[in-house]
């Protein structure tokens, strides 16, 4: 149902022809194991790669951390990379690990490395390292990949250094997402926009869609240019009549989040609180098809708040830019009109300086079928579990989201159903680690706890 493909589309430069890889000699082999541990090979990758290039966004408590699971600082690296299980659904169902011993093809950690052109058919997330225009040399990826090939051992020296010596480097490239062909949908874009340098950007833009009749979308697809953190549209919750969520952004203005030294735009800040989720992507390339006969429905002269997050670690400026395809169909091919799930808890209480895990039942009247769920917290929320309950009083966990700035979104590829009687239940756990009490409110510094999803 859901296509989706790797992240960014990328391409390395060849420079030099003569293959290192093939030179013989030179072995990293300690010529009397006279070397200390600490000079093998991991603690070559560790030191030369992962704590330039990775560490400073996979350090404990990060929010990087948070969304992919994975500290790389020297005393856990080994120990969260080999034999570990993916934290990306897709790389699980495929049977990887992030470093699995001897199989450099089954570990994520390769194919996140590998910028290589037709690398990847499947979406395992972002290439890292994510937030620069710059892989790994080929050099260093192939140390990488026959260190996995030796079985990935924490000590010893297992790759020959000489690899090292090809210091072609794997390089960014981006092409824009064409637009759908005439009639059968339309574009909405962010435009190219500068990320300064170690520095990030986040920022929305309000585009009315131009249509005067009503819409069906079944197919929505982005892309983002490499860097990026996330790409989401969100509509507004018209059931909400009251300030802010009577009034829309102005259209087609760029809305900064905050300006460059990191101080939040209030102004700007104001409309999320009636966001309602439509569709987004945490990763540069998405594509999402509802089920055949299946469409969301847009009224007419619809507008999405469009909002892109760019995070710059290179020392240049770079551009952001995201596009997103709304496929639509005729009216007479829609047999079931999908909607956006908003399932909202708004009367709960964090007490001050402890956790608390608020459970909400939405119960279901009718028969439903989910073909997606994602979720939204803020900043106190630490995780965001979904539950199917069904109405014998068994329940299964269903999605889980533990970065409240990149709500995983989980898409079905065999749709949930629920009976009358089953129920929907977000077990939300927050840790208020302020001094007051806090409860539902539209400010940052409020909690939310919503389920979005498509259903019908
Ligand atoms: C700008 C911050 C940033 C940098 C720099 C970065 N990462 Fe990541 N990394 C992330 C985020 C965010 C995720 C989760 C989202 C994704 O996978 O697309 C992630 C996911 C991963 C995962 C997948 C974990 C899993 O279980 O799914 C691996 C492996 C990884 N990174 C390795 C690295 C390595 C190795 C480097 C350095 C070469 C690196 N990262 C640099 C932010 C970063």
């Amino acid at each position: 149902m859901a296509r989706r493909r790797f992240a960014a589309r990328l391409h390395h430069v060849g420079l030099a022809a003569t293959s290192l890889l093939a030179a013989c000699g030179g072995s990293d082999l300690p010529a009397g194991g006279a070397e200390p541990l600490a000079d093998g090979t991991f603690a070559r990758i560790q030191r030369s790669i992962i704590e330039p290039g990775c560490a400073g966004c996979h350090r404990s408590g990060s929010s990087d951390a948070r969304q992919s699971g994975l500290v790389l600082s020297a005393d856990s690296s080994w120990q969260q990379l080999v034999g570990v299980v993916s934290v990306q659904p897709l790389a699980r169902a495929d049977g990887l690990l992030r470093v699995k011993p001897f199989r450099a093809d089954s570990s994520l950690l390769y194919h996140k490395l590998a910028w290589i052109p037709g690398h990847h058919s499947r979406d395992y997330g972002n290439v890292m390292p994510m937030g620069t225009l710059q892989g790994l040399s080929m050099g260093q990826l192939e140390y990488v990949r026959r260190w996995i090939e030796a079985g990935a051992p924490r000590t010893g020296h297992v790759v020959d250094t000489l690899v090292l010596r090809d210091v072609r480097t794997q390089v960014a490239s981006f092409s824009p997402l064409a637009p759908p062909p005439a009639g059968a949908g339309l574009q909405l874009v962010v435009d190219s926009f500068p990320v300064p340098p170690r520095n990030e950007r986040e920022l929305f833009v309000y585009r009315p869609l131009g249509n005067t009749s009503e819409l069906f979308v079944n197919r929505i697809e982005s892309r983002m240019r490499p860097g990026s953190h996330h790409f989401l549209l969100y509509s507004f919750d018209a059931s909400r009549t009251t300030f802010p969520c009577n009034v829309r952004p102005a259209p087609n203005l760029v809305r900064d989040l905050r300006t460059a030294d990191g101080v939040p735009i209030a102004i700007n800040l104001l409309p999320m609180a009636c966001h309602v989720f439509f569709a987004g992507a945490m990763t540069s390339e998405f594509d999402y098809r509802f089920p055949p006969g299946v469409a969301l429905r847009l009224p007419p002269n619809a507008a999405l708040d469009l909002n892109a997050h760019y995070v710059n670690r290179s020392p240049a400026t770079f551009p952001g830019q995201a596009m997103a395809n709304l496929y639509t169909v005729p009216r007479a091919q829609v047999q079931t009109v999908a909607t956006t799930l908003n399932l909202g808890n708004t009367s709960f209480t964090l007490p001050p300086r402890q956790r608390t895990t608020v459970r909400t039942e939405f119960r279901n009247p009718t028969r439903l079928t989910v073909l997606a769920l994602t979720s939204h917290m803020h900043a106190l929320g630490e995780r965001f579990e979904i539950r199917l309950r069904r109405a014998n009083g068994s329940e299964s966990t269903v999605y889980v989201n533990t970065d409240w700035e990149h709500p995983a979104f989980t898409n079905f590829p065999t749709p949930l159903v629920l009976e009358p009687g089953d129920a929907l239940v977000s077990v939300v756990t927050y840790n208020n680690v302020t001094d007051r009490s806090v409860g539902f409110g539209l400010l940052s510094t409020d909690e939310m706890n919503i389920i979005f999803g498509y259903a019908y």
